[in-house]
C-alpha cells in the first residue's frame, strides 16, 4: 500500500487523472471501475483535458459501475448512473456498448449482480478500481459488517450512508437499499486507487490505514490489496502518524 499526500485537492485530482491515463495507455482495452461522489469529480474533469490534449483513445475500454441506489431512476441527478454519464461518459464520448452499470429499477436486483459478475469474469479482471471512502468507511456500498468474500450484492444501506447520501439529491430522498460490486472485486482488481480529501475524512482515513483490518471498516481492506495507492490531500492525511 503506497500512500501519497498532496498539498491540495487539485494536486490530488491531477494525480488520480494521471493514474487513470497511465492504466489506459498501458492497456487500451482496460476495464475501469470509476467511483461516483464528490471526491473524484475534479479528477474526471482533468482526465477529460488530458484525453483531449493527448488524443488518448479510450474506445477500447470497458466501464463497469461500482454501485447504485436501488429504485432511483437513472434520470435522477443523484443516481450514480446520472453522475457517470454527466462527469465521465458524455465528456469522454464513451459509447453505450462500453458501459455496464447496475439497473437500479430492475425487478430482480440479484440477477443484476449475477449479470455484472459474469461480465467482469468474462473480461478477466478489473484493471483499475478507483474508489472514495465513505464517512462510515464504506467502499462503494460495501457497508460496515460486509463479508470480504462477496462479489456483487444487494445491501440495506447503513444509516450513515442514507443520511450522507442526501447531499447528492435535490430533494430529500428515501435511500434504503443499494447494489454494489463486492470487496472480492476490489481485492481481485489489478490496481486500486483510494482517494480522500478534506478534514472531514481525516478520522476515517486514519482508521482505514492505521487501524486493524476489520469488516466493520470496509475501507481497511485496502491494507490487504496487493497493488493499492492511496491519494490524500493534507487535510485528509492530517490524523495519520507522521
Ligand atoms: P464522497 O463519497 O466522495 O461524496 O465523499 C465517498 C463515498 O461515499 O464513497
Amino acid at each position: 500500500m503506497l500512500i501519497k499526500v498532496f498539498e491540495n485537492y487539485n494536486a490530488l485530482s491531477e494525480e488520480a487523472a494521471n493514474e487513470i491515463v497511465s492504466v489506459v495507455k498501458q492497456k487500451p482495452d482496460a476495464v475501469l471501475c470509476l467511483a461516483t461522489g464528490d471526491t473524484p469529480t475534479l479528477a474526471y474533469s482533468l482526465l477529460r483535458r488530458r484525453i483531449v490534449a493527448e488524443k488518448i483513445d479510450i474506445s477500447g475500454c470497458t466501464f463497469v459501475g461500482l454501485d447504485e441506489w436501488l429504485e432511483i431512476p437513472p434520470q435522477n441527478e443523484g443516481s450514480c448512473s446520472f453522475y457517470l454519464h454527466h462527469h465521465v461518459f458524455h465528456p469522454l464520448n464513451v459509447k453505450p456498448d462500453q458501459i455496464h452499470l447496475f439497473d437500479a429499477l430492475s425487478d430482480d436486483p440479484h440477477s443484476e449482480c449475477t449479470r455484472m459478475d459474469a461480465l467482469i469474469r468474462q473480461k478477466g479482471k478489473i484493471d483499475l478500481m478507483l474508489v472514495g471512502v465513505g464517512m462510515n468507511g464504506h467502499i462503494g456500498f460495501n457497508e460496515p459488517g460486509v463479508p470480504t468474500s462477496l462479489y456483487s450484492h444487494v445491501v440495506n444501506l447503513d444509516p450513515v450512508t442514507q443520511t450522507v447520501g442526501q447531499k447528492y439529491f435535490t430533494n430529500t430522498t428515501r435511500l434504503t437499499r443499494g447494489i454494489t460490486l463486492g470487496l472480492r472485486h476490489f481485492f481481485e482488481s489489478r490496481k486500486a486507487i483510494m482517494m480522500a480529501n478534506g478534514i472531514k475524512k481525516a478520522e476515517v482515513v486514519k482508521l482505514a490505514l492505521e487501524g486493524p483490518v476489520s469488516i466493520n471498516l470496509p475501507a481497511s481492506a485496502v491494507q490487504h490489496h496487493s497493488n493499492a495507492i492511496i491519494l490524500l490531500d493534507e487535510e485528509a492525511a492530517r490524523s495519520l502518524r507522521k
